[in-house]
């Protein structure tokens, strides 16, 4: 089976159960100002989960590519990947867990689909506690498909499984899933595991340590009930939804048997092309880690170009940065000296614009993006690779770079924190990062105070009127991105006592609907009068919560999250006001252009 027989497959069953088919959504969440990339197929039917209808009715399914970034770092080893794809299919309160499970089960065991030895699936429920009761509906319903299949499936009371144990109930680390930012639908959920090693013996011991190298997961089932308020606490939704999501690479090697998803027909051609361009083989051990982030990396940075991320040091354009840039210094271990970006994103385009035809639509402008972000990190690469040899040699003693050196190879020599990061992990070194921010910030704030003398820094007038625009700032930027679309970041924000003005990137003028529509939005989150929350996180965490802001390194550790629920999410430092309904009316006195490709809005409240 290749993924394109998969991908066809999946979306095949579905349809004749009555699903329509809608094409992925893009990368950058079009409609969701709080999270910097789609990371799930449900993603972008938050609202329609919610409530709202879906104009193709309540039955959908599709294969939504997908970009998770918080273990880019373990990317080299045969599993972790920044992108991958998940097919999914979704009730919009229509069907609810019965229909769920029997239709993964005969998608999964059925000749005519996939055709997986039903003797080698185990599965997890929800165990239940104060928020949730334990699913026992699924596990009737799982014992019952088992039964089908002439297994009687009972249910391990201390996570020890074997060939009768097969039903598994966690606590909500493992069974809850959601919601996919910090409030939204969630609920409950099953996840069915496939045996990748039978000719092991039998399946035997604690769920645990079967999971992962025994025991794979493909298939999450989620049982989408309940909506996550701010408070933290969940309450049911009025509609029953399901939402599931089968990883297509896992799934993949599961059926082809492969050892990983190096194997598989997805990277090969990839690996290929790394190794003629290298002359080396991936073969050999030592290529394998760096071929590996290469191809990933090239990847996702091609699919992310394809969707409007540029390269830059903030929020997505940084993670991009991040990942071309490590992609050229492993390419550089295997001898690429190079310009080899644009040639793998080549074989990318190739191989997936059947699935994915924006790819092939943007091809010169990934191909010119990608060189141009090369030959810029190649200019320094090299003086700064020497130059981190340097420093590793003279911090030897400490076993630690320090905060300004570290800073002086990023502003200098463009290398991201992580990849000095992991060029002193390889000297079994670590970076001070509290140093580094604090760097940062000195940095900034010079620059700051060097253009003080044009106009009082972003928020000179700390005053109270001062905080009621900083507010309405947030609240713009969040109805832009609804009204204009996710492209839409900030380029530069001047509040004085009496007027906000802030700059965003989008190429053209505003009509004066567009306007109107913006103006309307945000005074509608004045009209609800709901209350800004601050909470400090690290950045870490404020990224996996999906709030948006400036990431990399204009920060500390520590930074705060403002939150105005249901509209944004920003990493910011204040102060603001404590509620919208404190703003008053908002109203755009100017739209205009300030420079190529950004836009400027004057507003007032009154
Ligand atoms: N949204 C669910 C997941 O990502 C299906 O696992």
């Amino acid at each position: 089976m290749t993924a394109k027989e998969l991908r066809q497959k999946y979306l095949d069953f579905f349809k004749e159960k009555g699903h329509a088919i809608i094409p992925s959504a893009p990368l950058v969440p079009e409609n969701d100002p709080t999270v910097l990339f789609t990371t799930a197929g449900m993603h972008p039917l938050v609202p329609f989960l919610m409530g709202e209808k879906h104009p193709l009715g309540t039955r959908l399914a599709n294969v939504q590519k997908c970009v998770r970034t918080p273990d880019i770092d373990d990317v080299g080893d045969n599993r972790h990947l920044t992108f991958f794809e998940m097919m999914g299919n979704w009730s919009l309160g229509d069907y609810f867990k019965r229909e769920a499970i029997e239709w993964s089960f005969e998608f999964m065991t059925s000749e005519k689909w996939l055709g997986l030895d039903p003797r080698r699936i185990y599965v997890t429920v929800f165990e239940g506690d104060d928020d949730a009761p334990l699913d026992q509906e699924s596990i009737n319903i799982w014992k019952e498909q088992f039964q089908k299949a002439g297994i009687e499936a009972k249910v391990t009371e201390d996570k020890k499984v074997d060939y009768e144990k097969r039903i598994v109930p966690l606590g909500k680390d493992d069974n809850w899933w959601g919601p996919a930012g910090e409030t939204g639908p969630c609920g409950p959920d099953s996840e069915m595991f496939y045996d990748v090693a039978p000719e092991n013996g039998p399946v035997e011991g604690n769920f645990e340590e079967l999971n992962g190298p025994r025991l794979v997961e493909i298939w999450n089932d989620v049982f989408m009930e309940y909506n996550k308020k701010a408070d933290g606490t969940f309450e049911k939704l009025d509609q029953q939804n399901v939402d599931t999501g089968m990883g297509l690479e896992r799934t993949l090697v599961t059926l082809t048997g492969k050892e990983n998803v190096f194997e598989t027909d997805i990277f090969q051609p990839i690996l290929r092309k790394i190794e003629d361009i290298s002359g080396k083989s991936y073969k050999d051990e030592e290529n394998q880690k760096p071929m590996r982030v290469v191809s990933d990396h090239l990847r996702t940075a091609t699919f992310m170009i394809a969707d409007g991320v540029a390269p830059s040091n903030v929020e997505r354009g940084y993670i991009l940065r991040r990942i071309i840039r490590r992609a050229v210094r492993q390419g550089k271990m295997l001898g690429i000296e190079n310009d080899f970006t644009p040639k793998i994103a080549e074989v990318v385009i190739e191989e997936y614009k059947d699935a994915y035809p924006e790819l092939e639509k943007k091809k010169e402008g990934i191909v010119g993006e990608l060189a141009g972000e090369e030959a810029k990190f190649r200019v320094t690469l090299e003086k700064g690779l020497k130059k981190i040899k340097e420093i590793i040699a003279e911090s030897r003693k400490d076993e630690k770079i320090s905060g300004d050196k570290a800073f002086y190879l990023f502003s200098t020599y463009g290398f991201p924190l992580e990849l000095t990061k992991e060029i002193a992990r390889e000297h079994n070194m670590s970076v001070d990062e509290d140093g580094y921010h604090e760097e940062f910030k000195k940095h900034q704030d010079l620059s700051r105070t060097a253009s003080a003398g044009m106009f009082k820094g972003g928020l000179a007038d700390a005053g109270e009127k001062s905080a009621r625009l900083h507010t309405a700032t947030h609240l713009l930027l969040a109805a832009l991105r609804k009204v204009l679309g996710g492209h839409v970041e900030q380029k530069g924000s001047n509040i004085t006592a009496d007027r906000l003005r802030f700059d965003f990137s989008h190429g053209e003028k505003m009509t004066p609907e567009q306007i109107a529509e913006t103006e309307k939005m945000v005074n509608e989150a004045i009209g609800k009068n709901i209350e800004v929350k601050c909470a400090e996180m690290t950045l870490e965490e404020a990224g996996k919560m999906g709030a948006t802001g400036v990431f990399g390194e204009k920060y500390g550790e520590k930074v705060k999250v403002y939150s105005i629920y249901g509209f944004s999410k920003e990493i910011c430092g204040g102060p603001h006001a404590a509620s919208t309904g404190e703003l008053g009316k908002f109203r755009i006195v100017k739209e205009e252009s300030s420079s190529a490709g950004v836009r400027r809005i004057k507003a007032v409240l009154e």
